[in-house]
């Protein structure tokens, strides 16, 4: 039961027990005296304009993943936007499979729409992502490493180019870590990048410095997930010393922080605790945040296999509860590190998460508003930390 019908219940309750008072003792208390009862608010509940990118105003931005549809012009989802939001990610029209679909050819025309949304309404761009080992076209893959530097560096230059001075974060290379600490290329991904490459890592510094070259001011980040697990968090870490010592120009660390109501909140905030101790002056991002409400043993990801059993339409109460209350854990979390200067949702509405699809395909509800585009009780938890949950 939602608290909404909890409060109503409780109300009529306290209705009805005045009503009976009122007859066991013969007192004037006719049952119209229901009618004190305050009137209930909608259900669900509503945001005030402003409540959640207010909250942490004077901490981080707080952004949302998201594709055309949403900004298209009278939709609710822009209304959203545009008043509890400070900070935008293209959830798919700024990978290079969208932009360069064949080499040398650009089309910009889906992300300078989301462009333009966002400065018309005074929201910010996060850039994702320049470099990826999936939605990216063969074409970057073939020749030689030289031949592959080459095509890469003008790709980063002309897109960085492009977005330069509307756009405050790249993340330049996204997931180059790998998931396997025996892998013969650790702490590097064996992707195509790295083959395409002559096996080598060099393609990260390739990356970062023709980022750096189109645009001295854009804030520049390793992304990557699972950093809430000590042995990627390892890996990841080494990774972004080996670019440091080396000088290569990165300015932060995005942690996607997929997680489910199983992950553990502390190892999410040591992730950043950790880049911290390690790396002064690096920022911190949180940029694909979301909390399944499933928790899938680690075979589920891999095989398809033991995935949690579907809630279908009917989520416990208990689980909405626990997904607010580590939502709040999170952000009180990321709200008391400094460093963290921008938190991403990975998707605005339940109904438009990729998490309906992944790691199988189950109706999921892992984010701050619902299909219905009411706020949900995780979006209370975050914007108004007096709220019960
Ligand atoms: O655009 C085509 C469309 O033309 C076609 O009709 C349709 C049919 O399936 O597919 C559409 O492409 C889909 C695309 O999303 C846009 O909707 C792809 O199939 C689908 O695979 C793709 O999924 C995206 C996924 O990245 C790709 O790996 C998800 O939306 C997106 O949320 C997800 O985001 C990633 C981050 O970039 C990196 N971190 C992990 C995160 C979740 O996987």
């Amino acid at each position: 039961m939602n608290i909404n019908a909890r409060l109503r219940l409780k109300l009529l309750a306290g209705a009805a027990f005045f009503a009976l008072v009122g007859c066991g003792r013969g007192k004037e208390l006719p049952l119209s005296s229901a009618a004190v009862v305050p009137l209930l608010p909608p259900s669900p509940p509503t945001a005030a304009d402003g409540a959640l990118k207010g909250q942490y105003e004077s901490n981080f931005l707080v952004g949302a993943a998201i594709g055309l549809a949403q900004i298209q012009s009278e939709t609710e989802d822009a209304d959203i936007l545009v008043k509890q939001f400070s900070s935008i990610t293209a959830e798919n029209i700024m990978k290079p499979q969208s932009l360069s679909p064949a080499e040398g050819v650009y089309n910009f025309a889906d992300a300078d729409a989301l462009v333009n949304f966002s400065e018309a309404n005074g929201i910010a761009i996060r850039g994702h992502t320049l470099l990826w080992h999936r939605q990216t076209p063969d074409y970057f893959f073939q020749g030689t490493p030289i031949e592959v530097k080459d095509r890469l560096q003008k790709y980063i230059t002309d897109v960085v180019t492009h977005f330069k001075g509307k756009v405050y974060a790249w993340d330049v290379v996204n997931e180059v870590v790998t998931d396997n600490g025996s892998d013969i290329t650790a702490p590097y991904r064996n992707s195509r990048w790295y083959q395409a490459a002559g096996n080598s890592k060099d393609y990260i510094d390739w990356a970062f410095e023709a980022a750096r070259a189109a645009d001295p001011d854009t804030k520049l980040f390793l992304n990557d997930y699972n950093t809430e697990t000590s042995g990627k968090r390892t890996r990841l870490l080494a990774v972004v010393k080996d670019l440091i010592d080396r000088g290569i120009p990165i300015d932060g660390v995005g942690h996607q922080h997929h997680l489910q109501l199983s992950s553990n909140v502390d190892q999410a905030l040591k992730a950043i605790d950790d880049v911290d101790a390690l790396f002064s002056g690096l920022i911190n991002h949180i940029t694909e945040l979301d909390i399944s409400v499933y928790s899938d043993p680690g075979e589920c990801f891999s095989s398809g296999e033991n995935c949690a059993t579907s809630y279908g339409d009917n989520v416990p109460e208990s689980v909405i509860n626990d997904q607010a209350q580590m939502y709040r854990d999170l952000f009180t979390g990321f709200a008391a590190r400094p460093s963290v200067k921008s938190v991403s949702l990975w998707g605005l509405t339940d109904d438009a998460s990729w998490l309906n699809g992944f790691p199988v395909e189950r109706p999921n509800y892992p984010l701050l508003y619902d299909k219905d585009r009411k706020v949900k009780k995780a979006f209370q938890a975050v914007s108004d930390l007096n709220f019960v949950i």
